[in-house]
């Protein structure tokens, strides 16, 4: 398995209430090394972009509600296998379905409110990095 890149958030809620250090704590001692790392607040319209895959679907406006309600951090995580690896860090979508010890069960309040983000395949990754993240922004 070669190094990948991954894209990560620690979304509105962790940010609000102050789990981002432990958030980036978990990725630091899993392994995954933080090669990007800004924050920002997303806009309806970066959010559209974001989730295009999502927008016509009935949850998407109490998704973008909730990924504009606040700043975020915006990552990318670089390691062998990272995209993997980092969903096994955040755990199951819905929280009350994640593993003990994932960053959803730990920081998520439920399925909306979930507190991460993470790439799901490759193509997804290189795009949602590109996205956010210039050449010049990612050592
Ligand atoms: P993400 O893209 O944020 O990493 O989450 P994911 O791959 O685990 O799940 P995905 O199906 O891509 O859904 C994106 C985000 O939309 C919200 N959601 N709400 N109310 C609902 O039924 C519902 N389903 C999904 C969650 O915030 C989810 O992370
Ligand atoms: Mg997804």
């Amino acid at each position: 398995m070669a190094v990948e890149r991954t894209f990560a958030i620690a979304k509105p809620d962790s940010v609000k209430n102050g789990h981002l250090g432990e958030i980036i704590t978990a990725i630091e001692q899993s392994g995954l090394k933080i090669v990007g790392l800004k924050m920002t607040q997303l806009t309806p319209a970066i959010c559209k972009g974001f989730y295009h895959e999502h927008v016509t679907k009935g949850f998407y406006k109490e998704l973008e509600d909730f990924m504009t309600e606040g700043p975020v951090a915006i990552m990318v995580l670089e390691g062998e296998n990272a995209i993997l690896r980092w969903r096994e860090l955040m755990g199951a979508t819905n929280p009350e379905k994640a593993d003990a010890g994932t960053l959803r069960k730990r920081f998520g309040a439920n399925i909306g409110r979930n507190a991460t983000h993470g790439s799901d395949a490759p193509e997804s990754a290189k795009f949602e990095v590109s996205y956010f993240f210039n050449a010049f922004e990612q050592m």
